[in-house]
């Protein structure tokens, strides 16, 4: 060890040796990727997180080396000293000629490094499964080997990619006078949003931390502290049931402003974004979105075409809602939608307060799905809480075929519901009425099983088309059918428009309020919202959600205090900082841009967390055991 790392510094890494070095002594540190016998010379591939270069050993002029390069196996690491030299050219039997070794897919293929010198830091144990990138390993393996996993190519240059992505998210923010600012990880339990995982206290008998969701609070007390613009690429840490966009612990890019409209805050993540795709990407946003700003989209118009909050505009299949036409036609002559009508002429429902809604969506004829496809998409549907998939395909004439409705539907209604959902003769129409909780969740995910089915958009990834969206004005509160009462629909102290206010305590279904979300390609991949400064509106806010003032004190003293002395106008995001690179990366799941991720039921593999501790532990933090682990 003594001569190399002491003496032999490194020269090069191993992806970084080019024909301009030829004729250069190197000194190269790397793992061996693969080591092969020629008889005459023995190759090595060694690797690092840079590359890989191509290592060879004379046995004639340097014995010593190449006895040693003799015993190396996969994943050995070693060093070398050596002198670069031009692959050259060979006769190829095959061709009866000399061909050029060079090797154009690699970035080090026209070179390679005549060994003089080699030494062995350390010899590895077979490893569980090949360091390339499509191995067909399971996950499972993969994540109990975790850093044997992130040697392979793909994985080096998501996490190359994360750490560009934070610097130039610095950089962009420190431009803009953002103070890169920390807030504490164990936090006051506070209700709303994530369930949150719970700390106990040694010191504090029977008292728990929660470990913060996010720094919401903290970041909007240093806007009252007078910091005017905060940012912190922080960890959040979550105890929600796992899907392929998040994690139990995710990185946000967190952002808080003073004196700012939404605008204000719209205008500095674009510019972040556009940053790191040029930057990062190589993409510049501004070939699609020349103006620099991302297009928007009202809730409201999102849940009607799409059916959710964050839809995916790559490509059409918009919803039409034909909910008022339904009634208008008293169902139409179609039994199960004359219920539906019936429920708003007797004012069971309202149109401000919806239980019930009639969706229709087109399916073009091009699509050629045969019975049994759509039997299928049925099942699917049924799988989501929906009875049915009720559909109709249109004839020349515009009649419906194909459909149990076909029978007893009245010629007007059927005019109608054609021309509102612009269905033309062979298109097919599909059909959900319903809970609107269940109609808008069923239309939204056959909308895009379809999309991915009709190869409108991949299954995974992007194809660079990058399709960004503001969703915004949404509603401050949200109906909860079960308890009868209005619910703070994101944070309680959310903005509301300031036209709404007057119907904070009479009609609490029309408060908009100044929250917004940025979604990409159908993922959120970012929300924030103006907050509310002003205690008399908090006040309001507060009553209409039934929240009295000893229990808002309870929850949130040292936040309504702090909005007592002097808190200026404020807002703010947090970005899901995997979310973007998963996107990017067109990943399948968010576990394979995290470099330690938790699997799909919150364990760690690796580590075998979380793990049983012994009682001793848990009677020190005052925790008595109910399950025998
Ligand atoms: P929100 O809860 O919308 O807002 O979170 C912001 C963004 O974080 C990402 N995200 C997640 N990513 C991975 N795994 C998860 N479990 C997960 N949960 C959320 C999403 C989301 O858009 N304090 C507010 C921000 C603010 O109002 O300023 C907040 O945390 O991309």
């Amino acid at each position: 060890m003594a001569r190399f790392i002491d003496e032999l510094k490194r020269t090069h890494s191993c992806g970084g040796i080019r024909a301009k070095d030829i004729g250069s002594e190197v000194v190269l540190f790397g793992w061996v990727q693969v080591s092969r016998d020629f008889g005459a010379f023995r190759f090595v591939d060694l690797r690092d997180r840079d590359g890989i270069t191509q290592l060879v050993f004379d046995p004639e002029a340097h014995p010593e080396a190449t006895a040693l390069a003799a015993t190396m196996k996969g994943e050995w690491v070693v060093g070398v000293r050596g002198v670069v030299r031009d692959r050259g050219m060979q006769f190829s039997k095959k061709l009866g000629k000399d061909v050029s070794m060079h090797n154009p897919s690699m970035a080090t293929g026209e070179v390679e490094v005549l060994v003089h010198e080699a030494f062995v830091f350390n010899k590895s144990e077979t490893p569980p499964f090949e360091i390339a990138d499509d191995v067909a390993t399971s996950e499972e393996k993969r994540l109990a080997f975790r850093y044997i996993d992130l040697r392979r190519p793909k994985l080096q240059r998501v996490l190359r990619t994360r750490s560009k992505m934070n610097q130039t998210a610095r950089r962009y923010l420190d431009d803009n006078g953002f103070l890169e600012l920390e807030t504490p990880v164990l936090v006051k339990y506070t209700p709303g949003g994530a369930r949150n995982f719970l700390v106990p206290s040694r010191i504090h008998p029977g008292k728990f931390y929660a470990l913060a969701e996010s720094p919401q609070l903290f970041k909007q007390l240093y806007m009252v502290a007078g910091f005017d613009r905060y940012f912190q690429i922080t960890r959040c840490f979550r105890d929600e049931d796992l899907r392929i966009d998040r994690q139990p612990e995710f990185t946000q890019v967190d952002i808080e402003m003073s004196f700012v409209t939404q605008e204000d805050i719209f205008t500095i993540v674009e510019g972040l974004l556009f940053a790191v795709w040029k930057t990062v990407f190589g993409t510049d946003l501004r070939d699609r979105y020349p103006e620099g700003r991302f297009p928007r989209m009202r809730f409201a118009e999102s849940m009607e075409k799409y059916g959710n909050d964050k839809p995916d505009l790559r490509f059409g299949m918009a919803h039409t809602d034909l909910t008022a036409l339904v009634v208008e036609h008293k169902g139409g002559g179609v039994p199960m939608l004359a219920e539906v009508a019936e429920g708003y002429l007797k004012g069971e429902d309202r149109h401000d307060l919806p239980r019930r809604i009639v969706k229709a969506m087109v399916v073009p004829a091009s699509a050629t799905l045969s019975r049994a496809d759509v039997d299928k998409l049925e099942e699917f549907c049924k799988g989501m809480g929906a009875s049915g998939l009720a559909r109709a395909r249109l004839a020349d004439d515009g009649t419906w075929t194909q459909s149990a409705m076909a029978k007893t539907v009245t010629p007007e209604f059927r005019a109608a519901v054609n021309a509102a959902t612009g269905a033309k003769p062979g298109d097919l129409l599909l059909f959900q009425f319903g809970a609107t909780a269940m109609v808008h969740t069923v239309m939204a995910n056959l909308r895009l099983h379809l999309g991915r089915k009709l190869k409108l958009i991949p299954e995974y990834g992007t194809n660079d088309d990058w399709n960004f969206l503001w969703v915004v004005d949404p509603p401050l509160f949200e109906f909860d059918e079960e308890t009868n009462t209005w619910a703070a629909a994101h944070h309680a102290f959310t903005r509301p428009h300031d036209d709404c206010v007057q119907y904070l305590e009479s009609e609490q279904g029309k408060v908009l309020c100044h929250r917004y979300d940025l979604v990409l390609n159908g993922f959120e991949i970012a929300g924030g919202s103006v907050r509310l400064h002003d205690p008399e509106v908090q006040a309001k806010v507060f009553r209409a959600l039934g929240i009295a003032d000893e229990e808002a004190r309870a929850k949130f003293g040292f936040l309504l205090d702090a909005l007592k002395f002097g808190a200026p106008p404020h807002g703010g995001i947090a970005i899901g900082w995997d979310r973007v690179v998963m996107l990017f990366s067109g990943a399948e799941s968010i576990r394979d841009v995290v470099a330690f991720p938790k699997t799909q039921r919150a364990t760690d593999l690796m580590t075998d967390a979380p793990n049983a501790v012994a009682d001793s532990q848990l009677a020190e933090l005052h925790v008595k055991r109910d399950i025998k682990a």
